[in-house]
Order: structure tokens, then C-alpha cells, then sequence
């Protein structure tokens, strides 16, 4: 009999994690069918993009700054893309500082127009460079995003709009004018905005920006599934085009490589790449070019745009923190014989499972040494989480922490009990897995 119940604990956590109202599921329980993944963001076209702001800068004056010909035509480049690939988008102008600026705005028709996720980043430069990583680097990644989103049909549950700001160097001043003149109403509807602004430092570092919890986990998640380590982002937080929509009250987060903050020997003991000197040596200097991206760092932060946005827009499921799955059921456990399993099954759950899957563990037995145990998850990848280890200590009572993020968390989840030497004897008497 399997008596497998999800079964829902509060917890103060589960508050924080559904402070992103919109963005988060309320419901363990809604559709079982999983979210389309996130495609792999090839690297190549992000890089062409940048190729081609290159190409914008050097052919209007070395930059593509503010009320400069190389701004324009830079927006022309991005929308024109856009278009193409069946965009609606919306040219916005602004004055500042005696010159007209521009914003563009592309949305993607469809989706719940209640329920806007925004992703957007800064276009300009400033007067003494290019501005290839600052940032044609989140420029390109984000336009890169918003074109796979397009070739894959992707439908998500939430409206997606993307955004690229002028005048950031001039103290955010296109983003300002875009948050200011928009209705109360439709701020409302914006459940979360994503911002991308230097995400091919040289000498990298990855950080994630402290805001809202439920977007800062899903950057962190990803990058912890591929083994990477991050930083909470400290080179100001009102430094970006992220922080008008943080005053109005919109859930924000984003990545960032570093700009002239040294690189520890801490930081470069994790990442790799030269302590005691800045993130991006060329920062707001004429030698922002293509040559100065690390191609690793834009790589993983253009895959990692792809996914927060697959992820936070899909709308469908992902449990609340304290989620629990359990089988209280007995199973006992033949003296030196074959292996028993107790099964819990998961359900409702959007995508794959996390990093920190708690599994609790109650056996019962004599002697705790003859019994290998193993977590199976769906697809029948075993995780070892006792090997006849405790000696003659009897039971086993104990929650393991397993690294379950490569694992699609809907199906049949086992616990897998084998004795392996006579005598002592005992059963399973309880299976839970916890989602964090
Ligand atoms: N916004 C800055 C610029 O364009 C770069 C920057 C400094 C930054 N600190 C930051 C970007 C923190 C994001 C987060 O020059
Ligand atoms: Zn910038
Ligand atoms: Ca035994």
C-alpha cells in the first residue's frame, strides 16, 4: 500500500519564499506536467551580437554613449532583431542633459497580461569606449534570450517583456523614465523585473544580487547545479537600472561580473583568474572592446538569464519551503536478504529537484551495520546514504542532505533497504523528502 501524502508545513521561510507573489506557486498540488526547459544559450550568436555593437561604436566615433549617433544606432540593431523575430516593440524617448534618449521596450505577445515578468538591461556606453562588457555584455545576452524564446515557441504562463535602457550613465535615467511613467495599474502587474549590466567581467567573479529571495535562488540554484560558487553582488546597490523598479516596490535581481572592485585571493582561489586586480580592469575606459570579455563568464550568465526566465515565467509549480512527501507505511527488512523499497511519490512539482533535497530516514533495526541504504530517485539514479556505516549502533534515524538537482522531482522516489549480514533484523519505519 502506498500511502504517499504531500503534506504541507508551514513555515516562516515558506513566507519569504512566496513574498514574490505571481512568481511563486501557492499550490504543491497543480499540474504535474513539467516546464519546458530553459534551451542552452549559444554562446556564438551572444558574441556576434557584441561583434556588431563593436562594429556600431567604431564606425560612430569609438562609443555609444548618450545622445552620440553610436547610441541610435545601437537601439536600431537591438530592435531591428526584435522585429524580425515577432516582437512587438516600442521605441520610448526621453531628454536628458539637452539630447533625446531612447528606451525600447519588446513584448512578447501572449501570456497572462496580468502577470509581466521583465527582463532588461542598459544599452549605452560611456563617451570613452565602446562599452563592450558595460555593457553591451547584459545587452546582448538579454536580446540573445529574447530571440531563443522566439525560435523555441516557448508560451510561457506569464507575459514576458524585456527592456533596453538608455542613459544609465547618466544616472539611470532611462530606466527612471520608463518606471515613472508607467501606470500604477501596469507597475502592478510586473511580478518581477530581471537586470543584466556587466555579465562578462575578464576577471570574473559571479555575483547575484540580495534582493528579492525567490529570484535570487533561482540564479543561485543554477549556478550551484553546475558547480559554481557565488557572491552576493556589493558594488552599490543603487548602481544599476535595477534599483527604480526595486523604489517602486517590484521584485528585482540580477548578475553581475564586478567592475572595479580587486579580486581577492579568496575570489580568486574559487573562480580562477588574478587576484589584486579589478573584475574589469578596462571598466568605463576606451579599451572596453570585445576583447575584453571572458567568454566562460558569459557563457554561464547568458545560460543562466535563459533559465531564470524559463523558470519564473513558466507559472506553473514549485513547492513552498518545508514541503514534505512521506510513507509512514513499515516495510520490514529480510534478515541478509534482497533489498526492500518504500516509495514516495512526488507530484506537482515544476522542473527538477533541489540541491538540498532533505531526506528523513527512520529504520529500525539491531545493528545498523549490516544495512546499505540508498536514495533511487525517479529515473533510477541511485544515491548512496548509508554504507553498512555506524557499526553495531542500532537504527537508523537521521535526515540526509542530497544534491537532487539533476533529478526531475515529479515521480517515484525510493528508499532502498538491503541487509546484508544474519542476525539483527528490523524495518523501515518511515521515508520523507523535504523540499527546502
Ligand atoms: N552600473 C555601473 C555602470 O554601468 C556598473 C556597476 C557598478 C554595477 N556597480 C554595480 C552594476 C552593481 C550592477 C551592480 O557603470
Ligand atoms: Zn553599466
Ligand atoms: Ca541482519
Amino acid at each position: 500500500m502506498n500511502i504517499s501524502v504531500p503534506r504541507r508545513v508551514t513555515a516562516v521561510a515558506a513566507l519569504a519564499a512566496l513574498a514574490l507573489a505571481g512568481l511563486t506557486g501557492t499550490s504543491a498540488t497543480a499540474s504535474p506536467a513539467a516546464a519546458a526547459a530553459a534551451p542552452d544559450i549559444p554562446l556564438a550568436n551572444v558574441k556576434q551580437h557584441l561583434t556588431d555593437l563593436q562594429s556600431i561604436a567604431t564606425a560612430n566615433g569609438g562609443n555609444r554613449a548618450h545622445g552620440r549617433t553610436g547610441y541610435k544606432a545601437s537601439i536600431d540593431f537591438v530592435k531591428a532583431k526584435l522585429d524580425a523575430a515577432g516582437y512587438t516593440t516600442t521605441l520610448q524617448t526621453f531628454t536628458s542633459s539637452g539630447a533625446t534618449g531612447y528606451n525600447l521596450i519588446a513584448d512578447w505577445p501572449g501570456g497572462d497580461p496580468n502577470q509581466v515578468l521583465m527582463a532588461g538591461s542598459h544599452l549605452d556606453s560611456v563617451t570613452s569606449g565602446p562599452g563592450i562588457n558595460d555593457n553591451g555584455s547584459g545587452s546582448a545576452a538579454v536580446l540573445e534570450t529574447a530571440l531563443a524564446v522566439a525560435r523555441s515557441g516557448y508560451q510561457p504562463s506569464k507575459h514576458l517583456r524585456f527592456g533596453w535602457w538608455g542613459a544609465e550613465e547618466l544616472g539611470l535615467i532611462g530606466s527612471k523614465y520608463y518606471v515613472n511613467n508607467l501606470p500604477t495599474a501596469e507597475r502592478a502587474k510586473v511580478k518581477g523585473y530581471l537586470n543584466f549590466d556587466m555579465i562578462g567581467s575578464p576577471n570574473p567573479g559571479y555575483f547575484v544580487y540580495d534582493d528579492d529571495p525567490t529570484i535570487e535562488k533561482t540564479f543561485k540554484d543554477y549556478f550551484a547545479g553546475l558547480g559554481i560558487a557565488t557572491e552576493i553582488e556589493t558594488e552599490g546597490d543603487g548602481r544599476s537600472d535595477h534599483a527604480p523598479f526595486k523604489n517602486v516596490g517590484i521584485p528585482v535581481g540580477g548578475l553581475f561580473t564586478g567592475a572595479d572592485y580587486v579580486k581577492t585571493a579568496a575570489q580568486a582561489q574559487k573562480w580562477g583568474g588574478t587576484s589584486g586586480q579589478s573584475f574589469d580592469r578596462c571598466y568605463h575606459s576606451s579599451c572596453d572592446t570585445t576583447a575584453n570579455i571572458n567568454d566562460t563568464a558569459l557563457d554561464r550568465n547568458s545560460d543562466a538569464i535563459a533559465h531564470a526566465i524559463w523558470t519564473l515565467s513558466s507559472g506553473t509549480t514549485t513547492p513552498p519551503t518545508g514541503t514534505v512527501f512521506e510513507n509512514t507505511a513499515d516495510v520490514s527488512i529480510p534478515d541478509n536478504g534482497a533489498a526492500v523499497t518504500s516509495t514516495v511519490n512526488v507530484t506537482g512539482v515544476t522542473g527538477n529537484a533541489p540541491s538540498n533535497l532533505a531526506v528523513g530516514v527512520d529504520i529500525v533495526h539491531t545493528y545498523r551495520g549490516d544495512l546499505v541504504v540508498d536514495l533511487v530517485a525517479p529515473d533510477g539514479s541511485v544515491y548512496s546514504l548509508s554504507n553498512r556505516s555506524g557499526g553495531s549502533a542500532d537504527n537508523i534515524v537521521q535526515t540526509f542532505t542530497v544534491n537532487a538537482s539533476s533529478e526531475v522531482a515529479n515521480g517515484a522516489w525510493k528508499l532502498r533497504v538491503q541487509d546484508k549480514a544474519s542476525i539483527d533484523t528490523g524495518y523501515i519505519s518511515g521515508f520523507k523528502l523535504t523540499f527546502p
